[in-house]
């Protein structure tokens, strides 16, 4: 990547890149304070920051010619009421920029302005989380950068308050905070409510398994529609049976929620109440039997997505189950779903073979043809020169 700033008259400081993820499995858990398991991956966003004397931040991204350039004075009056005002992507960046001068109380004059340039091999609209790659590596190099001592998680919150008020995706926390605290080779067991995270090892190399990702090119975006709907059936779950958050209910629960409730919002109710139970069941079943023995809660989450939570689409159902037929120990869609992509655990010698039969379902399914890779999980946010 280039390491060359945009504009004139400003010197590069240095390069701070950001993972996306995949969601191994917690479906819709994070924003009802529950539980989930994802890893940070091998594909990354990238930001070389150069400083400026202006007072100024200047966002560039190779994927837009047009760079978009503020006042940080000025970031206060745009976030969240002028957002429309600003082109989407620009609003994870000045976001991030924005949400961590809010979080800090730091005087924008004490701050230097700033030169963001990006670039990225995080597959975007995949479910890999492209957003939260980009707010990582924005909120790593500013935190370095402006000397704001802030800690891995009050970073992910800003990330976090980016999406949710700079780009109005009412989403929860997971994502940036599998970007900001992954490790090589483990997955981030992350408690929603205390935001306490575990690393917890996952051993799949060693069993000689492989995480193969299969982007069915079915783009979805978490502003608009499906997502912000799930969230608020949820809210109402929790209100009907007298709980702050459905993490606060057991499956033992779940009957009484059954009489208190209509169909469609028991049903979201459920997925998500069994869908934290598979979370620790996956984790301890990791540590006591190791990765081979996680395939049926994988499996188990799909069908809850599909059939409860209503999130799957054709062509993740069709990856899934090809995949499984194929060989897969367990499959899952991961990410918020209505498109993105599905998950399979799969044996390093079955990649090939699972590869080639899913891309011959997809022809004959008549769906475009997905892009199906491996991922191996991957250090979190961090400084690279
Ligand atoms: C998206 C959101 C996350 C989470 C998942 C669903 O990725 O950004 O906060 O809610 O959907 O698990």
């Amino acid at each position: 990547m280039s390491t060359t700033p945009v504009s004139t008259g400003t010197l590069t400081t240095g390069v701070w890149s950001g993972p996306g993820r995949v969601n191994l499995i917690g479906e819709h858990t994070d924003y009802n304070d529950g539980f989930v398991f994802p890893f940070a991956i091998e594909y990354r966003t990238s930001v070389a920051l150069a400083v400026r004397d202006d007072g100024r931040i200047r966002v560039s991204s190779s994927f837009d010619p047009e760079p978009v350039e503020v006042a940080l004075a000025d970031l206060a009056g745009l976030f969240p009421d002028r957002r429309d005002e600003v082109i989407e992507w620009a609003r994870y960046p000045l976001g991030v920029a924005w949400a961590l001068l809010e979080a800090t109380g730091a005087d924008v004059a004490s701050v230097t302005g700033v030169d963001l340039t990006f670039t990225s091999d995080v597959p975007v609209g995949a479910g890999l989380s492209s957003s939260a790659a980009i707010e990582s590596a924005t909120a790593a190099a500013l935190n370095d950068v402006w000397g704001l001592g802030l800690d891995r998680v009050a970073l992910a919150r800003a990330g976090r308050r980016a999406e949710n008020e700079a780009v109005g995706a009412p989403t929860g926390i997971m994502d940036q905070m599998a970007s900001l605290l992954g490790r090589a080779d483990a997955g981030t067991f992350l408690d929603c409510r205390s935001l306490e995270a575990e690393v917890v090892d996952l051993g799949f190399a060693p069993a000689g398994l492989e995480l193969l990702v299969i982007d069915t090119k079915v783009t979805h975006a978490h502003s608009t529609g499906g997502y912000g709907e799930r969230r608020a059936a949820c809210e109402r779950g929790a209100a009907i049976m007298g709980v702050a958050a459905l993490r606060d209910l057991s499956v033992d629960d779940l009957p009484r929620a059954q009489e208190l409730m209509d169909d469609v919002t028991f049903r979201r109710v459920r997925h998500v109440v069994t869908e934290d139970q598979r979370v620790l069941d996956a984790v301890a079943t990791l540590r006591s039997d190791g990765p081979r023995a996680i395939g049926p809660l994988l499996d188990a989450s799909h069908v809850s997505m599909r059939d409860d939570f209503e999130i799957s689409v054709p062509e993740l159902d069709l990856a899934v189950e090809t995949a499984r037929a194929a060989g897969a120990i367990g499959a899952r869609m991961t990410g918020g779903g209505f498109g993105g992509a599905a998950i399979a655990l799969i044996d390093h010698e079955l990649v090939g073979p699972a590869t080639a039969a899913v891309e011959a379902a997809f022809v004959d399914a008549g769906f475009a043809a997905p892009h199906i890779f491996t991922v191996h999980p991957s250090e979190g946010a961090r400084r690279d020169s």
